[in-house]
């Protein structure tokens, strides 16, 4: 993953003390973790899963021993608050969630990890004063308000709540945050909810296998590693606010991007058909930038060439499946 040493990187200086990851399991957090070992960062992984395969897809066996480990449920604010405070935790990047088919699958499941983990995490910080908490909301809350055009889901409804939430904890006692909308990620370690099927047609063109991603037009390719770096960035400083902000990536449509693949990898027997996914897919990431400073950035490009590859090599190794 060359993009870890080019573009996605922290520094060290900026943490003085270790950074908690949830959902460090999943997609992002994987990518978060990378990033913050290679810069030398303490970082401690809560998650619910005792040990995720997707962290070893994108760190070598030695970095991923140099991260602490925490099992736990996001839900059980105790269990929370003791990590925080075990570990002298100085700052937070939530992303532990249900995505939205699970949410849909289980309303209760999805508003307990989705809206009583954040809270659980806003509370640990509060009694510990962590003062850098960067929270995952999602492109889906912009369905939430009643008016809106925009597809409706449990999942959006949730993270609407999270954003709301944060920004009594900064009114009300003072607990500054960022929260971060992601559009739709792709890349290594993507393979679960209603999106990730962009990356999963990178892993079909890889494993030489057809695949039709089942909607089409505008979408938002936003890089893992882009993703985890703006979270990165987001707890690099104090803030003193609680502000929401959309993290799109970049807009362009499924075709475009299908077509980018077949340059890659001639032959590749991939589509798209359906419907566009009806959420904003051409949000600006210019005032989140502006607001914490500059995290990186990756072309879709590049960001498919070096998922296309690292695909390659893991299947080769058989650390990925071919089955989808
Ligand atoms: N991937 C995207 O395109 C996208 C888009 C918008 C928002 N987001 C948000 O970003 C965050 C990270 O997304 P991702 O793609 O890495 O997700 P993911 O589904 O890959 O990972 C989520 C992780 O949370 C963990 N988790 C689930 N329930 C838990 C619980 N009760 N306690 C502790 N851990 C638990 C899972 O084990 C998993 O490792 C999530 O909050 C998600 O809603 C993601």
């Amino acid at each position: 993953m060359d993009s870890l040493d080019r573009l996605f990187r922290a520094d060290a200086r900026d943490f003085d003390r270790p950074v908690l990851v949830t959902g460090a399991g999943g997609c992002i957090g994987s990518w978060a973790l990378a990033i913050l070992v290679r810069a030398g960062v303490p970082a401690v992984a809560f998650d619910l899963d005792a040990r995720s395969h997707r962290p070893g897809l994108i760190m070598s066996a030695g970095e991923l021993a140099r991260v602490t480990w925490e099992q736990g449920d996001i839900a059980d604010a105790e269990a929370v608050e003791r990590v925080v405070a075990a570990h002298g935790i100085g700052a937070i990047i939530h992303l532990a969630a249900l995505q939205v088919p699970f949410c849909k699958a289980d309303p209760v499941a999805g508003a307990r990890v989705n809206v009583v983990g954040t809270a659980a995490v806003f509370e640990a910080a509060r009694r510990h004063g962590v003062r850098r908490i960067a929270y995952a909301s999602s492109v889906a809350a912009h369905g939430a308000p009643a008016d809106s055009p925009w597809l409706a889901t449990l999942y959006g409804a949730y993270k609407a709540c999270d954003e709301a939430m944060a920004r009594v904890y900064w009114t009300d006692w003072g607990v500054p945050s960022v929260g971060l909308r992601p559009g739709v990620v792709y890349g290594v370690g993507r393979d679960q909810g209603m999106s990730s099927k962009t990356t999963v047609a990178i892993l079909a063109a890889a494993a030489g296998r057809e695949y039709v991603v089942p909607f089409t037009g505008a979408n938002s390719y936003l890089y893992a590693g882009e993703a985890a770096a703006a979270f990165i960035q987001a707890i690099s400083a104090d803030r003193e606010d609680a502000t929401a902000f959309d993290c799109n990536g970049t807009c362009t449509t499924v075709e475009e991007a299908l077509e980018i693949l077949r340059r890659l990898a001639p032959g590749a027997r991939v589509s798209a058909s359906g419907e566009p996914m009806p959420l904003p897919f051409d949000n600006r990431d210019a005032l989140l930038r502006a607001h914490i400073g500059d995290y990186g950035c990756i072309s879709v490009e590049e960001g498919t060439a070096e998922t296309f590859r690292a695909f390659q090599v893991l299947l080769q190794q058989g650390r990925v499946s071919p089955e989808f």
